[in-house]
């Protein structure tokens, strides 16, 4: 009896060994057990979870230094129309040797057309016409221009353009920013916007791009 028992148990760990791949682990109570079993004891660490928890209450978010690593980050925008519009997308945004790449599709442009396309100071997108969002990112006091040309907004991109179809391929690098850091470069949290025209990259402080088609909000994925 004793001996069947020592015979099930690897054949029941490896079963387990083999179902996070088929099935979710955190779901799996075969899973759970055996790390249980393996801490029973950890009452120890009771003073130092007081201090962390005293810690997370008056700070409300991870304390310094515990985050994740800076360069393996990424975030998404989800960009959803403003009244009275139908320019929508989903862009990806990941650290690059100097600032941050962006990519994704935007639709519902009109085809062929040219559009501003910037980070945007505020991710607040509740505006009708987001003018929530505010003015361009701009945390170093420059101004307005293109990206590789200059002085320019952190949160200052090149255009986006439209197919015929009215869908944007976006692959574009904001120079002077970061992505998750928690500095003052820090794009998480900020907000992307396509405006109804084309960016100058010359007229202050906007570029002249007109109206706002589109916002969302950078958040980071995980
Ligand atoms: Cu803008
Ligand atoms: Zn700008």
């Amino acid at each position: 009896m004793r001996h069947a028992r020592h015979l099930l148990l690897p054949a029941a760990l490896l079963i387990a060994a083999c179902q996070p791949q088929t099935s979710a682990p955190e779901q799996d109570p075969a899973a759970t057990p055996p790390p249980a079993a393996s801490v029973p004891p950890p009452a120890v660490d009771a003073p130092a979870a007081d201090t962390a928890g005293a810690t997370g209450a008056a700070g409300g978010t991870m304390p310094e230094g515990m985050g994740p690593a800076p360069a393996t980050i990424s975030a998404t925008a989800e960009l959803k129309p403003t009244q009275g519009n139908q320019t929508a997308g989903t862009l990806t945004f990941a650290p690059v040797d100097g600032g941050v790449r962006v990519t994704g599709q935007v639709s519902g442009l009109p085809p062929r057309s040219e559009h501003g396309f910037h980070v945007h100071e505020n991710g607040d997108c509740s505006a009708p016409d987001a003018s929530s969002a505010g003015g361009h990112f701009n945390p170093a006091a420059t101004a307005h221009g293109r990206v590789g040309q200059g002085e320019h907004h952190a949160g200052d991109s090149d255009n986006i353009t439209a197919n015929e179809d009215g869908v944007a391929t976006v692959d574009t690098l904001l120079q002077v920013v970061t992505l998750g850091d928690a500095t003052g470069t820090d794009i998480i949290g900020k907000a992307v916007i396509v405006h109804a025209d084309a960016d100058d990259y010359t007229t202050q402080p906007t570029g002249n791009a007109g109206g706002r088609l589109a916002c969302g909000v950078i958040s980071a994925a995980r």
